[in-house]
């Protein structure tokens, strides 16, 4: 017959007290067991995960229309990367909002190294242009290194009537209300040059965006628009045909493969400086060493004879090795950030 336990004798208090005791101090040391057994399972599965990748391909957003500028540094280094990584990086569009629709793309993707983002300067002045942007670049996102840096050109349409840059104040003061401008949606690369441009000159022109620079360059050429911010890696071709009319390299310095084109301030326009950093970037929590793979692999792209070469024939430089790697991509972004925050809230610019 089971006796009944009463609960309030002292003896059973003092013996289940230390039976409880005794029970509890096994349970912590199975449960601290078992989740050092876990913490161990997890770690090697990391590390078998990190030595295996890549074992399939890579994809790799770009934020643009196909075609244009970004697209075409990433098709580059991807294809050099690919080689070193020994699979292939596939491109893959998700062009919209200057840049930022792509880049939310990549940070909700799955953390595995299969998933990465090549993206510009906008990803430093997304933060002020978006007071909803939705993510943190320094927080939301691993990085991996940066790419090249790209030169930007002011063009205009070829029947567009000023000759040159030392024409355009006037011209564009007296008729800003019919002079359209085209970007690639706000915070891209091309409405941070125009942003720079207008409120340099106090004069407001109708901004018409594109999803990328390569439809917006169709239109320019097809006299849709009358002006437009481009990087050199877009439209070398372009200028040296003659089908637009460069009227400005938007830096200090003149183009190396564009000589004959002055600077902002040798064409009489206020010294705008834009110079386009690209980037490469995973979501948050990708392992390390495989973080690490990535840069390796980058760092030895941007080193490659055939990519430096390119890059330079279109007006762009490859960055070093140096700048091809975690922690001095991060130092550049927040330094970026920081640079770009105070320009932008001037300007009084959103893009929500
Ligand atoms: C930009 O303006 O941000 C880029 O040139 C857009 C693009 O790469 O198409």
């Amino acid at each position: 017959m089971l006796r009944r336990l009463d609960l309030a004798q002292p003896y059973f208090h003092s013996n289940s007290v230390s039976v409880m005791n005794f029970l509890a101090s096994v349970s912590r040391t199975l449960l601290s067991q078992a989740k050092l057994g876990i913490a161990i399972l997890l770690t090697s599965a990391t590390v078998a995960q990190a030595q295996d990748f890549p074992s399939r391909p890579i994809t790799v957003i770009v934020p643009f229309s196909a075609g244009g500028p970004t697209d075409k540094v990433a098709r580059d280094i991807a294809q050099i990367m690919g080689k070193q990584l020994q699979k292939p990086l596939i491109i893959e569009n998700a062009a919209g909002a200057g840049g930022t629709i792509g880049t939310k793309k990549v940070v909700l993707a799955k953390n595995d190294g299969y998933t990465v983002l090549i993206h510009h300067i906008g990803m430093a002045t997304a933060p002020s242009l978006y007071r909803h942007l939705g993510f943190d670049p320094l927080k939301d996102l691993e990085m991996v290194g940066e790419i090249a840096d790209v030169p930007m050109v002011l063009l205009g349409a070829k029947a567009f009537p000023p000759a040159s840059a030392n024409e355009l104040p006037a011209y564009l003061k007296a008729n800003a209300s019919n002079i359209s401008l085209a970007n690639a949606g706000i915070g891209s690369a091309s409405h941070l040059c125009g942003l720079l441009l207008q409120s340099a000159l106090q004069t407001e022109l109708t901004t018409v965006p594109y999803k990328g620079t390569a439809p917006a360059l169709s239109d320019l050429m097809g006299g849709q628009v009358n002006l437009m911010c481009d990087q050199t890696t877009n439209v070398s071709g372009q200028i040296k045909s003659g089908a637009v009319k460069p009227y400005a390299a938007m830096q200090t310095q003149r183009i190396q493969a564009f000589k004959d084109i002055p600077t902002a301030q040798e064409g009489g326009l206020p010294p705008i400086e834009v110079k386009i950093w690209h980037a490469m970037y995973a979501p948050k929590g990708t392992p390390a060493a495989i973080i690490d793979k990535l840069s390796a692999a980058l760092q030895a792209a941007v080193q490659e004879p055939g990519f430096k070469s390119k890059m330079a024939d279109l007006g762009a430089q490859a960055v070093t090795p140096a700048r091809a790697q975690p922690a001095s991509l991060r130092t550049h972004l927040g330094h970026e950030i920081d640079k770009w925050t105070p320009i932008i809230k001037k300007a009084g610019i959103y893009a929500d």
